[in-house]
């Protein structure tokens, strides 16, 4: 069986450019793995990754937000994740259910106890071996993601996420502090309002103690 390592945090956390460079590093050792994330990650997930994020979609019901996230998950488990682990792999994964509670949860105040439910039956209780919780104020990260957008020619906070308001970005943030103080063990909260390489040399400390284990 592999090591299922999951990647997350508010918009503008920084995670995106982890999961890569620890990607970088796992070839570099030579450690099999797979870098994938969600929503996305299959075929099916992409169709639904755009319905989720377009803009334009906001009769889009919190109940229905919540079930599509969980579609993408039990395809992407059954499609990429479960394979790779049972090829004994190392999995990094930007987003899972983490980010289900802390969004459709905490955000979106849909019921956290029916969250959790559906995320069980969607991810079969699957739940990973380390998460990384790149943790940072909601403004610098939104401030971030709008100079990010800026420099590559976008629109700044455009997709449906990241139109929200700074308020809902602070209650995510709060919602995934508390899941890290629920599950201490699991979670790594991980200082991201630092520079990058500081923080990616957090990220190796921890993946050098799983790749010993
Ligand atoms: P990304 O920017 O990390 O690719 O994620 C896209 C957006 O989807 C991001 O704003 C967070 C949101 N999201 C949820 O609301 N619930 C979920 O379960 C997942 C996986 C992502």
């Amino acid at each position: 069986m592999g090591v299922f390592v999951t990647f997350e945090g508010i918009e503008g956390s920084g995670k995106t450019t982890q999961i890569k460079k620890a990607g970088d590093y796992l070839k570099e050792k030579g450690v099999p793995f797979v870098v994938t994330g969600e929503p996305g990650g299959t075929p099916v997930g992409n169709e639904l990754r755009k319905i989720l994020l377009d803009r334009t979609a906001l009769s889009l019901s919190g109940r229905t937000e919540l079930l599509l996230f969980a579609a993408d998950r039990a395809q992407h488990i059954k499609e990429v994740i479960a394979p790779a682990l049972q090829r004994g792999e190392i999995v990094l994964c930007d987003r899972f259910s983490d980010a289900t509670i802390a969004y459709q949860g905490y955000g979106r105040k849909q019921d956290i106890k029916s969250v959790r439910e559906i995320c069980d039956f969607a991810s079969q209780s699957l739940v990973p071996d380390m998460t990384f919780l790149f943790d940072i104020s909601a403004d610098q990260g939104l401030d971030r993601v709008t100079d990010r957008a800026r420099r590559a020619g976008h629109v700044p906070l455009e997709d449906r996420f990241e139109r929200e308001h700074l308020k809902f970005h602070e209650i995510i943030r709060s919602g995934y502090l508390a899941l890290a103080e629920e599950d201490s063990d699991r979670f790594k909260v991980i200082d991201a309002s630092r520079d990058v390489a500081e923080v990616h040399r957090e990220v190796c400390m921890h993946l050098e103690g799983l790749i010993k284990r």
